[in-house]
């Protein structure tokens, strides 16, 4: 379980802040994710997103306070996550980690959880 100090290390909300900004600048453009997306106005997914990584890395709870348990597949069940959806995620996930350019350690601890935790959230077994 990461600590406060793997999220100071890494380098606190500044970094989830980039992160989490870079990755739904790439969403925005994603011809397969877009379209998932249930509001036109992309910030309010942006902000409950970074707030679970911020928490789940070691950070505030602020995550909790105002959204209770993450219960992430049943928040994916309306979503058809299929492994199209999960590659694209992946993809634009890849492309926000390289421009926020973490020290490689660090880089590939969080990488290796985003692989784990994209082919969890895959809901449409025909695909796989
Ligand atoms: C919410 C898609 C993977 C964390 C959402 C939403 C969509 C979505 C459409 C709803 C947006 C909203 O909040 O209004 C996907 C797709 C994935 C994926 C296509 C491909 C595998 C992941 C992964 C994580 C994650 C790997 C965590 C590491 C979240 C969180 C929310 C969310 C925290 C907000 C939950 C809440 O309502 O509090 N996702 N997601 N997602 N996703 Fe994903």
């Amino acid at each position: 379980q990461p600590s406060p100090d793997f999220y100071e290390a890494v380098g606190g909300d500044d970094t989830f802040h980039r992160l989490v900004a870079a990755f739904y600048r790439g969403v925005a453009e994603d011809q397969v994710l877009r379209p998932l997306y249930p509001e036109e106005d992309l910030g309010p997914a942006e902000e409950r997103f970074r707030l679970f990584l911020m928490q789940y890395w070691g950070g505030p709870r602020t995550y909790s306070d105002q959204r209770g348990h993450p219960r992430l597949r049943m928040r994916h069940a309306p979503f058809r996550v299929g492994v199209a959806e999960r590659d694209a995620w992946l993809n634009r996930m890849r492309d926000a980690m390289d421009e926020i350019a973490l020290p490689a350690e660090y880089d590939a601890t969080i990488w290796e959880y985003f692989v784990r935790a994209a082919d969890f959230m895959v809901n449409h077994i025909e695909d796989i």
